[in-house]
């Protein structure tokens, strides 16, 4: 019985930090609603000319060295991104080019928003246990400052930028790696948040740009209730489906969108706080590159051992969510 692994993880952010108390010059807003709100504190937000495949880049780079692997190796790139370096070509296929992946790999980007990371491993997962890819890499990468509206109080507080990457292949040993993956869209809510112009619905004119229209907009509570909704029902259903009580999950990867939405999440499962990831105070919502982000994060830091269990849970965009069970 074969497994597909994690063999290495990696990410990366800029260096640039904004404070809440920065923005609060710029946007009538302030710390406190921003900290109490949402839990954010600071964000990272990318150089002007720096681009979503050049953060992505770097955390691949890392993710490549943990293991132990180079980009010669890589046969299957996906890039999961809802703020593309350009609408054409796919993003995966700059990092294809910078990166130094072969010609013959296959490259593409897929657009599920947050839960962008847990589709690509999904995907990936699925290819490699049939034997048809080697070795994969998959990306989460934002750059969401390139589409926020920066006069916008309700959505510029919330968002940042970076990347997290991982590298996946099978090995013949039972039980470890990816245990079980679920995906699950809505799209009955996907005027919840949305970019309206800037694609074939409503293509680029002045009078767009002029209504800051190729930004995200959201209805924020609505989002809000979806997310505690869907996240508990997708995370309680893995641990059903696998027989598991919360207790026995070593940790819980959620997307990191807002301190109450997880704590909510937490509460519902009876997850204590201790043993659920949270870095969104440091970096606010980086979207697809939230989950591998703290995913790096959390097992540099010895937060993950051998042989523990993660869930990683997320929601996003359209609505996409999706739970993937790790045994390390
Ligand atoms: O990756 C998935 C993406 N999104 C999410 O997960 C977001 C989910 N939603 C949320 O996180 C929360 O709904 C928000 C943080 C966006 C907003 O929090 P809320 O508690 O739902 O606030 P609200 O939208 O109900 O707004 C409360 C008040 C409003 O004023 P009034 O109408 O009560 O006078 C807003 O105008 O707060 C006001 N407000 C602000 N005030 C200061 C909204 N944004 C700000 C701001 N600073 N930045």
């Amino acid at each position: 019985m074969a497994s597909v692994i994690i063999a290495g993880v990696g990410s990366y952010a800029p260096p640039r930090i904004v404070t809440n108390e920065e923005l609060s010059k710029t946007v009538d807003t302030t710390d406190e609603w921003i900290r109490t709100r949402s839990g954010i504190r600071e964000r990272r937000i990318a150089a002007p000319d720096q681009t979503t495949s050049d953060m992505a880049v770097e955390a691949a780079k890392a993710a490549l060295t943990d293991a132990k692997l180079t980009a010669a190796d890589i046969d299957l790139l996906i890039i999961a991104t809802a703020s593309p370096d350009a609408p054409l070509p796919s993003t995966a296929c700059y990092v294809q080019h910078k990166l130094g992946v072969p010609a013959h790999a296959t490259c593409f980007d897929i657009a599920a928003a947050c839960s962008g990371f847990l589709y690509a491993l999904e995907i990936a997962y699925g290819q490699l246990l049939t034997n048809r890819y080697k070795r994969a890499l998959i990306i989460g990468s934002e750059k969401l400052s390139s589409v926020t509206d920066w006069t916008d109080r309700t959505t510029c507080v919330l968002f940042g930028d970076a990347a997290g990457a991982a590298v996946l292949h099978k090995v013949d040993q039972p039980g470890i790696g990816i245990l079980g993956s679920d995906l699950g869209a809505d799209g009955e809510f996907a005027d919840n948040l949305y970019i309206s112009a800037g694609g074939s619905k409503r293509p680029a004119d002045a009078q767009s740009v002029a209504e800051r229209a190729h930004c995200i907009r959201m209805n924020g509570r609505e989002v809000f209730k979806s997310a505690v909704r869907v996240m508990e029902t997708v995370a309680r259903e893995m641990m059903e489906q696998h027989h598991l009580t919360p207790d026995q999950i070593n940790l819980v990867i959620p997307h990191q969108a807002n301190i109450r939405i997880i704590e909510a999440l937490a509460a519902n499962l009876k997850v204590p706080m201790e043993r659920v990831y949270v870095n969104l105070d440091r970096y606010g919502n980086t979207s697809s590159a939230s989950i591998p982000l703290a995913l790096d994060e959390a097992r540099r830091s010895g937060r993950i051992k051998p042989g523990d269990l993660t869930l990683l849970v997320a929601f996003g965009a359209g609505l996409t969510y999706g739970s993937t069970l790790i045994r390390w």
